[in-house]
């Protein structure tokens, strides 16, 4: 049975089809048949092992040419694959009316969500996440982006799609690696604002990654992100809240150099926010000891010398947090947590107390 989530921004609104028959019951959904034209944009190993599936959905639509293809890879996410991108879309002789499928993980959705942003100055784009980690954050909210040298996402827009197809069906080939990565997103949305949900993902233990459980903790998931994007689309305010465990994420990740996957760094920046948090004395200590023990339970490693990529430095980690697009004059600033569900925004975080921070961490 396939879910429908409402994104409710007015006239940019647009729903998330969710379930094992998402494709299929897209098929008749205006935002697809209504486009001219569709091009596809796909991730390259997605299209080779699910070439069918997609061609099943794309039947009656008119295709305008065959699909272009996303190198696999953060470092698909350049100005480089952006143009070369671009200048396949202008072959195709697409229009505006016309519409971009972005079938792929969160490096296909950011970058094809990008180059639609450009195209002649904005054209639709169909979001079908093919990754957990895709389903449960990055193609919904609207966030596009590309990676420059000095850091992860720095140059994009805001480009709403106007669907998204969530597929399980795609689940069945993603490595388990993935899938458990993935899952980082889902624990995020509990341990921003909603302990329920947190005390439900803990009851079904490694289970949650099973199917049976896997649609109604995402269902969760994207109906709690679905709130916070409605009420917050560019992140003036609340919408910040959504990078809880990102800043330390996104600077482990980039200190990894690809060894570490974005759900991986997520989840080891969620345990550092929480103990972040509680060395402040702004958060129960058996919290964090919780979410922790939680991550862990679920398959992911949350202790720095565990990580892929390890050993790591606190003085670049540091460093590289300076540099999150999230500070503003000058200060580091922090989605920190007063406890399990309950997080907020810390504009000033004193960049030697964290250094202090993250070299007990890295031991
Ligand atoms: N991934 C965080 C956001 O969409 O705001």
């Amino acid at each position: 049975m396939t879910d429908r989530i409402r994104i409710d921004l007015g006239e940019r609104g647009y729903d998330v089809l969710l379930g094992p028959g998402a494709l299929r019951a897209a098929r008749h959904h205006p935002a697809l048949s209504g486009a001219r034209r569709h091009a596809v944009l796909a991730d390259a190993n997605v299209l080779r092992l699910h070439r069918s599936r997609v061609a099943d959905v794309l039947d009656g639509p008119g295709l305008a040419g065959p699909p272009i293809e996303i190198p696999e890879g953060e470092r698909a996410k350049s100005f480089a694959t952006l143009e070369q991108v671009l200048g396949q879309m202008l072959d195709l002789e697409l229009e505006r009316g016309d519409a971009v499928l972005a079938i792929g993980g969160g490096v296909t959705g950011d970058l094809a969500g990008l180059a639609a942003a450009l195209y002649k100055r904005g054209m639709d784009v169909i979001q079908v996440p093919t990754t957990l980690l895709a389903m449960a954050d990055s193609s919904v909210g609207g966030k596009t982006a590309i990676n420059m040298p000095q850091g992860k996402n720095l140059i994009g827009t805001f480009h709403q799609p106007s669907l998204v197809i969530a597929d399980f069906g795609f689940l069945d080939t993603l490595p388990e690696r993935e899938r458990q990565a993935g899952f980082a997103e889902i624990v995020k949305a509990a341990l921003i604002g909603d302990r329920d949900f947190f005390e439900r993902l803990e009851k079904s233990g490694r289970d949650g990654l099973t199917a049976a459980q896997l649609q109604a903790h995402l269902k969760t998931a994207i109906t709690f992100k679905a709130g916070i994007v409605a009420a917050d689309e560019r992140e003036a305010g609340q919408r910040a809240l959504l990078n809880l465990g990102h800043t330390f994420g996104h600077a482990l990740e980039s200190e990894a150099g690809g060894a570490l996957l974005h759900g991986e760094a997520v989840a080891a920046g969620l345990a550092l926010a929480f103990d972040y948090s509680a060395r402040l004395g702004l958060c129960p200590e058996k919290d964090a000891a919780r979410v922790r023990a939680y991550l862990e339970l679920a398959g992911l490693r949350t202790r720095l010398p565990d990580l892929p990529g390890a050993p790591f430095s606190a003085t670049a980690m540091l460093d590289r947090m300076r540099h999150d697009k999230k500070n503003s004059g000058g200060h580091i600033r922090l989605v920190l947590a007063h406890g399990i569900g309950n997080a907020f925004i810390h504009d000033q975080a004193d960049a030697a107390d964290l250094l202090n921070f993250l070299k007990d961490q890295i031991q």
